[in-house]
């Protein structure tokens, strides 16, 4: 079975898997994700609309000590924060209304990504080519959480000032997959341990 070595996401290891009761816990992910991340890293956020991709950065951003707050951007598709603590800058960019690899370009990301923590909502598909490594974090929302679709929200980016928590409460599950190297040693176990929630088993997949 060529069963991964337990404990890492890295190129061969296993995903890891865990739960996010709610937004406060989303936050907490990303704060400890920041302690693990440094300039050059890409992350690459996969969820569907409202699945907490935004408000994960925003644990990041906070972790990171940068300046300027992490928010849904409506107009704006990359925002460099400064760091406030002499450690990278986070470079936000959500891709949702960019379609071509011409408009990923045009953004100029390379020019920023050794010095900054560059983290991409939609981007899978996108900006692979940024960067040699790269952690994947997909944010799910499991069917039956509670979770109500957002009808009548179709333009999110736009339009999403009155959801406060209650339309789209439901625990989220969030699913991390390290590519390449850079990734290999990451230590599920305490990465979880720091943000305060559990291990989840991996739904629908077992070996
Ligand atoms: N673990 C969680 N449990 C419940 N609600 C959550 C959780 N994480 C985030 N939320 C809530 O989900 C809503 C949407 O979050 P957010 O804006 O971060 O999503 P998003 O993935 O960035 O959306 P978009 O696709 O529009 O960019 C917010 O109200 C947020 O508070
Ligand atoms: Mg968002």
């Amino acid at each position: 079975m060529g069963a991964p070595e337990p404990g890492t996401v890295g190129p061969d290891g296993p995903d890891l898997v865990l739960v996010l009761p709610d937004a406060d816990a989303t936050r907490a992910f990303g704060r400890a994700l920041a302690a693990r991340l440094r300039a050059g890293d890409l992350v690459i956020l996969t969820g569907d609309l409202g699945a907490g991709k935004t408000t994960l950065t925003q644990g990041v951003g906070a972790g990171l000590g940068v300046r300027g707050q992490v928010a849904s951007p409506t107009f704006i598709v990359a925002r460099e924060h400064p760091s406030l603590v002499g450690g990278p800058a986070l470079v936000h960019v959500d891709a949702y209304r960019l379609g071509s690899l011409d408009e990923v370009d045009a953004l100029d990301l390379d020019s920023s990504l050794d010095d900054s923590v560059t983290i991409v909502e939609w981007g899978q598909g996108l900006v692979e080519a940024l960067a040699g490594d790269r952690l994947e974090v997909v944010l799910e929302r499991p069917r039956g959480a509670g979770g109500v679709p957002t009808d009548g929200a179709d333009d999110p980016h736009g339009g999403r000032a009155s959801e406060e928590e209650a339309p789209e409460a439901g625990e989220r599950r969030v699913v991390l997959r390290g590519v390449g190297q850079r990734w290999a040693d990451l230590d599920v176990a305490t990465l979880a341990r720091d943000a305060g929630t559990a291990p989840a088993a991996r739904p629908a997949q077992q070996s």
